[in-house]
């Protein structure tokens, strides 16, 4: 059963899961807007804000099926205000549809979930639930609030054979920016106080709209689906965002967090300068949320304040980051090993490196050839 089912990624999965052999019960305000004919989908009326509706709806599913094996959480939508002029209604509608709905459906479904073989609740998430912005405060938090829902219930339903998920998609090219969204009228009046925020969300909204095919999302749900190792979160990759310039040094994972904990970092018990090359770092990728966050230029900061940036990204990720700025050392050290007439110590200290012993060591496990070999053989 999916959530949410007309438009979107719900579409895009229901019409991937009935092509693969699944009995696919798709949801919707609007069943009958549900243009796709196949004789393994069935599409059912289903008003998210109704728990006897949903549980009426599941109840009848598991009657006429025999089981009910997965469930996904789809429908959601966003609100666009600031936190002082949203009303009472915006504020709940938001957290009914995104947050609530799932509690509902999640706990009309588990009864029949439970103790079966492949049980599986994939919870759709959002790049909004790791990282907020500004007017986007509600949808933010609602989806922050989907991650928590997701990992509580991975725990409380673990024993009871069933697997918990959220899949987490990037921008995405779907109604979302259009028929669903709330936008609050004063935040959107001309005088509003909040104009200056708001001029930028033109281009968040068409950065949406240039967004990945939602075939990709339902591509990655299935996955999930079928990979019983599935990570808890699973994010999709959003050809937008270019951080994936970073290529294959990075997992999925760590593309995430190093993007999400740089925007974290100003708030970071640091000196001085490196609150500066944090704070560089921050406006950066906040100025280009909506365009590609600029990698190459941060690490280039990376390469001039090594030594302190790498302070400040050994609080932050250090991992990630310090393995991308040591292959970007030993490689330039390789290049003037094999291009100039330098000693070891003097490309050590050209590449950034205080000890030549320690950058030795770090040269030969990459290359798997020392130093003194390299130029040995140059000779
Ligand atoms: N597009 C993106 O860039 C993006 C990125 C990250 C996460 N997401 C998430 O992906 C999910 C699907 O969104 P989408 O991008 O596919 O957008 P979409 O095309 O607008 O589809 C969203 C679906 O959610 C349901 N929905 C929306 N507002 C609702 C309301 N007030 N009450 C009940 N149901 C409502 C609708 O289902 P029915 O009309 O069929 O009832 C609608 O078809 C959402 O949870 C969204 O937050 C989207």
């Amino acid at each position: 059963m999916i959530t949410g089912a007309s438009s979107g990624i719900g579409k895009a999965c229901v019409n991937l899961l009935v092509d693969v052999g699944f009995i696919v019960y798709a949801g919707s305000r609007t069943p009958e807007k549900i243009d796709i004919v196949h004789q393994n989908l069935y599409p059912i009326a289903l008003d998210l804000t109704s728990h006897e509706q949903i549980k009426s709806s599941i109840d009848a599913i598991h009657k006429e099926q025999g089981s009910l094996d997965i469930v996904i959480n789809n429908a959601g939508y966003g609100l666009i205000s600031s936190v002082e002029d949203a009303n009472e209604e915006e504020m709940k509608s938001q957290f009914d549809i995104n947050v609530f709905s799932i509690f509902r459906v999640c706990k009309a479904a588990i009864p029949y979930m439970k103790n079966q073989e492949n049980s599986i609740i994939i919870n759709i998430g959002s790049y909004f639930g790791k990282v907020a912005l500004p007017l986007f405060s509600f949808y933010s938090a609602s989806k922050f609030a989907v991650e928590g829902l997701t990992d509580a219930l991975r725990y409380e339903l673990k024993d009871l054979n069933i697997r918990v998920h959220s899949v987490v998609p990037g921008f995405t090219k779907t109604n979302f920016t259009n028929a669903d969204l709330v936008e609050n009228s004063y935040t959107f009046n001309r005088h509003s106080s909040y104009k200056k925020i708001l001029d930028t969300t033109p281009q968040l909204m068409e950065n949406i709209n240039n967004g990945s095919d939602p075939k990709v999302v339902a591509k990655t749900i299935l996955e999930t689906i079928n990979n019983h190792n599935s990570n808890t979160r699973v994010y999709v990759e959003d050809k937008n965002h270019k951080i994936s310039l970073l290529g294959d040094e990075l997992t999925e994972d760590e593309k995430m967090i190093y993007r999400f904990y740089l925007l974290e970092m100003a708030d970071m018990d640091i000196d001085k300068d490196e609150l500066k090359i944090a704070m560089d770092a921050k406006e950066i990728l906040l100025k280009d949320f909506a365009n590609p966050p600029k990698i190459e230029y941060l690490a280039k900061l990376c390469a001039t304040n090594k030594t302190k940036l790498n302070k400040v990204f050994q609080n932050v990720y250090k991992i990630t980051i310090g393995n991308y700025i040591k292959k970007l050392r030993l490689e330039k050290a390789n290049l003037l090993l094999q291009e100039q007439s330098l000693t070891i110590g003097e490309v050590a200290k050209e590449v950034g490196y205080l000890h030549q012993g320690n950058f030795s060591k770090l040269f030969f496990e990459k290359y798997h050839v020392h130093p003194k070999d390299l130029l040995r053989q140059k000779c």
